[in-house]
């Protein structure tokens, strides 16, 4: 009898926890059709943020990145095939003659640095230009915010930060080169919404992801992080201060011209693109000589009334460090999906006793499942699910979890990683239709277009990302054939770096 009792129980149990799934499963639903719906919303809102300041949650900033190579780059694809077909020059010929016409910086040699601060850890790098020849040589390192530091003061993390960079480049071998008389020049890459006065230049709007420093906000972030090199005595000039997703921009561009578009999946996500600057109505400035400009779309804070949020969502966002911002980013980054996953769990333990009469005490603190622990559940492929089993017992200490149970676990990161996936490939169309790039031209050959992805969620979760990939081509029929999605590996200190040297102080237009 107790045996039968407790099978009914324990069924009783699964049957709760299963209609606290299907109903999971049913609210995160995402359909093609809704998910066209998305892209339309973005794209509107793309539309509105770009005619006026505050004209949409999507902030649209303006990078004053405008140099990035156009129809030049193109043609030194082309020439290139050339070069390569015909072997008509030796790649250093090639190089000599066509680099100063296409690319923005390559006459310029050197020696460049670049920070990139956005996630848990902050990378410093350094790379040596040969002029023509291009980058010779990168070294970088890579340090972790000690966590306190993010809710800290603008001038401890800023000291942090300089300190770090001065141990850096106080390691700088004898085959890096800074030309006599030259102050070592730095890009940074900053990933957060800042409003940029110039391309050296910027105010921080509102701190995201895991960061919350009060006295940084409104400050002009290049001029804290030169007070705070002074301080440590290291003697160093930003010259470009970039999003990750604008660097990652002109990296990828660099190497690929068909690149439009740069989106980030990792601990945050956003995109940026190349816009027509003519569609920016609320841009005061000059005309830029390229006619484009690049667009930092912020699009983590997007929000419309066709996103497939959970009562889950509203319990995160509402214990978050920004309730009711970044709405979007937190469906779909790192920084979030193992907490949406955790909180289902909370659920389920407290409804239908999912982990028996107690609920396990670490199942309560917030971020205790991190999303890479998330991913290695989500591709367990063992029969008995072990690697479930054993992140249950190491992080939530469940000793014996039973096989119904990391089902309904795989279940649940399943749900919530391919609802990010889908959102984020509505958002990427929703870039290609405001390019007029999602649907054929009659007439019209459909140009090539490439979109660089960079992250740790793109890169390491694959189901995520094959998802996210599969629903671009879902989306797309037809015209996918000519998206491409490209993993730009490290595209936003490459470009952060290059960033500077285009911009130095000691560029000089090289005479033919
Ligand atoms: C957050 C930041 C944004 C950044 C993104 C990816 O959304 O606000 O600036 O690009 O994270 O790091």
């Amino acid at each position: 009898v107790l045996l039968v009792r407790r099978r009914m129980r324990s069924s009783g149990k699964w049957a709760m926890a299963e209609a606290i799934l299907r109903e999971l499963e049913e609210k995160c639903a995402t359909p093609t059709a809704k998910l066209r719906r998305v892209a339309d919303a973005m794209t509107v809102e793309m539309h509105a943020g770009l005619a006026i300041e505050g004209g949409s949650k999507l902030k649209m900033l303006i990078s004053y990145v405008d140099n990035l190579p156009t129809g030049f780059g193109a043609l030194e694809c082309w020439l290139r095939v050339m070069v390569k077909k015909f072997d008509v020059l030796s790649d250093y010929a090639f190089c000599s003659r066509f680099r100063k016409i296409g690319f923005f910086i390559l006459n310029e040699k050197g020696l460049f640095y670049a920070l990139d601060l956005g996630g848990t850890n902050f990378r410093v790098m350094r790379v040596q230009l040969g002029g023509k020849d291009n980058v010779i040589k990168q070294e970088f390192d890579e340090v972790s915010i000690p966590p306190q530091l993010m809710t800290s003061s603008c001038n401890e993390l800023f000291d942090f930060i300089a300190e770090a960079l001065a141990k850096f480049v106080a390691s700088e071998g004898d085959d890096f080169h800074l030309p006599p008389g030259r102050q070592r020049e730095l890009g940074f890459t900053f990933s957060f919404p800042v409003r940029q006065l110039s391309l050296a230049s910027g105010t921080l709007i509102n701190w995201t992801k895991g960061f919350l420093i009060e006295d940084a906000i409104g400050q002009d972030v290049v001029g804290e992080l030169t007070k705070a090199m002074e301080r440590v005595g290291l003697d160093m000039r930003v010259t470009a201060l970039v999003n990750d997703t604008v660097g990652t921009l002109a990296g990828g561009r660099y190497s690929n011209p068909d690149v439009v578009a740069a989106v980030i999946l990792g601990t945050g996500t956003n995109a940026a693109y190349v816009e027509r600057a003519h569609a920016i109505p609320k841009w005061q400035g000059l005309l830029p000589k390229s006619g484009e400009m690049v667009i930092n779309m912020e699009w983590g804070n997007f929000r419309s009334s066709h996103l497939p949020l959970t009562v889950y969502d509203y319990t995160l966002d509402a214990e978050s460090l920004n309730p009711g911002d970044q709405i979007f980013e937190k469906l779909i980054s790192g920084m979030y999906l193992g907490e949406i996953v955790r909180i289902v769990l909370c659920t389920m333990a407290e409804k239908a006793s999912f982990f028996g009469d107690t609920i396990p005490p670490k199942l309560s603190i917030p971020f205790i499942l991190r999303t890479p622990d998330m991913s290695a559940m989500h591709h367990d492929t063992s029969p008995d699910l072990k690697v479930v089993g054993s992140k249950l017992k190491d992080i939530l200490e469940v000793p014996n979890s039973c096989l119904t149970m990391r089902k309904i676990v795989v279940a649940i990161c399943d749900i919530v990683a391919t609802r990010g996936a889908r959102l984020s490939a509505a958002g990427i169309v929703g870039i290609l239709t405001k390019l007029e790039r999602d649907a054929p031209k009659e007439g019209e050959k459909q140009q090539r277009s490439v979109i660089a992805l960079d992250g740790g969620l793109f890169e390491h979760y694959t189901k995520f990302r094959e998802c996210m990939k599969a629903t671009v081509d879902e989306l797309l029929g037809e015209v996918s054939d000519s998206v491409v999605i490209e993993h730009s590996n490290d595209g936003s200190g490459i470009g952060a770096a290059l960033l500077a040297a285009s911009h130095s102080q000691y560029l000089e237009v090289e005479e033919e």
